[in-house]
C-alpha cells in the first residue's frame, strides 16, 4: 500500500521500491524521515519530541507566519518561528497514486490556539495546503498559502530542513559566493566571499535573494550528498549549532549530533510578504538524493 495512515503519522512508500519511504507526523505536518533505498536522508534528533508537546527537532519543520523573532506590529508576541510547526494539521488524504502524493491543511480552526492568538490577536484568516510527493529520487514539498480574510496580512515562510550528513567537518555548501548574507551571530550583512561554505564553529546565516536557478548542494569529501532546489523561495538559511548551542537545546541528542546534520532552509524571510484578500502564494522545495544531480556551479 502506497499510503498508510497510522493516526498520528502518515507513511508514503514508493510504488517502485518498498525501501523508499517518507514519514509525516500530523503534528506540524513535519516530515520526520525520508529514505531512499533504505538510506535516511534527513537528520532527526534522538531527543526529538514526537508527541505534540514541542516542535520536532529534525526532519522538515514548517515555519509560518514568522521566521525567528520579529518586532513588527502583529508579530511581536509570537514565539520564534510561529505556530505551523506546533499545530496538528488536518490530513486531507491521498491526491495521487503514482508517485504517491498526500495533502495536509492548516487553518485557524486547527492551529495551536495559544500561539495563533498571538499573531495579530488571532484575527487573520488563512488556509495552508501542504502537498508532499515522494518521487524516486526526490521529495517535493509544496506549500500554498491562501488569504481567506477580508483584509491583507503579512507572513514569512520557510522549510526548516535538517539534512543528514556523515560529518560536518567534511562538508561544504556550494553556489553561495557573491550572495548577500546576513550573519545572525555577527549581526552583520556582507557579501559572501568564500568559494564554498565550510564549518568549524556555530553558523547561522541568511542568504538573501539567491537566484532559484542555483541548486544548493551539500558536498562531503568531494561527493554531492544532497541537492536542494527551490521554487519561489529566494532566501536560504544555513545553520549548524555546533557544541555550545547544541548543549543548550534539551531536545538535541546526542550532544555531538551536530556533526551529523546541516540545516539548509529555503524560505521567504528577507521581508514579510503581503497577501491580499482572495490571493494565494505558492512555493516548493525539492530535495534530491546526492547522485541525482551533478556538481553545479553558477
Ligand atoms: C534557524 C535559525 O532557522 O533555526 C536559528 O536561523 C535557530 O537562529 C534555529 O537557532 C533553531 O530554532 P529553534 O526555534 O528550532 O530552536
Amino acid at each position: 500500500m502506497a499510503i498508510e495512515d497510522f493516526g498520528d503519522k502518515v507513511v508514503l512508500t514508493s510504488n517502485t521500491s518498498s525501501t523508499t519511504t517518507a514519514t509525516i507526523l500530523k503534528y506540524g505536518a513535519t516530515v520526520t524521515s525520508w529514505k531512499v533505498a533504505n538510506v535516511e536522508q534527513l537528520w532527526l534528533s534522538d531527543g526529538a519530541f514526537l508527541d505534540g508537546s514541542k516542535p520536532v527537532r529534525g526532519g522538515i519543520p514548517l515555519v509560518f507566519p514568522v521566521f525567528g523573532k520579529s518586532s513588527n506590529q502583529g508579530f511581536e508576541n509570537l514565539p520564534q518561528h510561529g505556530f505551523a510547526r506546533n499545530s496538528t494539521w488536518e490530513f486531507l488524504g491521498q491526491t495521487k497514486e503514482n508517485p504517491p502524493q498526500v495533502q495536509f491543511a492548516l487553518s485557524p480552526e486547527q492551529a495551536n490556539v495559544d500561539i495563533y492568538s498571538k499573531w495579530d490577536k488571532g484575527d487573520n484568516d488563512f488556509t495552508l495546503i501542504l502537498t508532499i510527493t515522494l518521487n524516486d529520487d526526490n521529495l517535493t514539498t509544496n506549500i500554498e498559502i491562501q488569504n481567506v480574510d477580508s483584509k491583507p496580512w503579512k507572513f514569512n515562510w520557510l522549510f526548516h530542513t535538517y539534512l543528514k550528513i556523515s560529518d560536518i567537518e567534511d562538508t561544504l555548501i556550494n553556489n553561495l559566493p557573491g550572495e548577500t548574507c546576513y550573519d545572525q551571530l555577527l549581526k552583520e550583512t556582507y557579501e559572501e566571499k568564500a568559494p564554498a561554505i565550510d564549518f568549524n564553529h556555530e553558523l547561522d546565516r541568511i542568504y538573501k535573494n539567491v537566484s532559484t536557478d542555483k541548486i544548493l548542494q551539500v558536498i562531503e569529501l568531494g561527493k554531492v550528498v544532497h541537492n536542494v532546489k527551490r521554487v519561489n523561495l529566494p532566501d536560504v538559511v544555513v545553520w549548524n549549532p555546533w557544541t555550545e548551542k547544541a548543549a543548550g537545546m534539551s531536545d538535541f541528542q546526542p550532544k555531538d549530533g551536530f556533526h551529523k546534520m546541516v540545516c539548509i532552509e529555503p524560505g521567504y524571510v528577507h521581508e514579510l510578504y503581503e497577501l491580499k484578500p482572495g490571493q494565494s502564494w505558492t512555493a516548493e522545495q525539492i530535495i534530491y538524493k546526492g547522485d541525482a544531480i551533478k556538481l553545479q556551479s553558477i
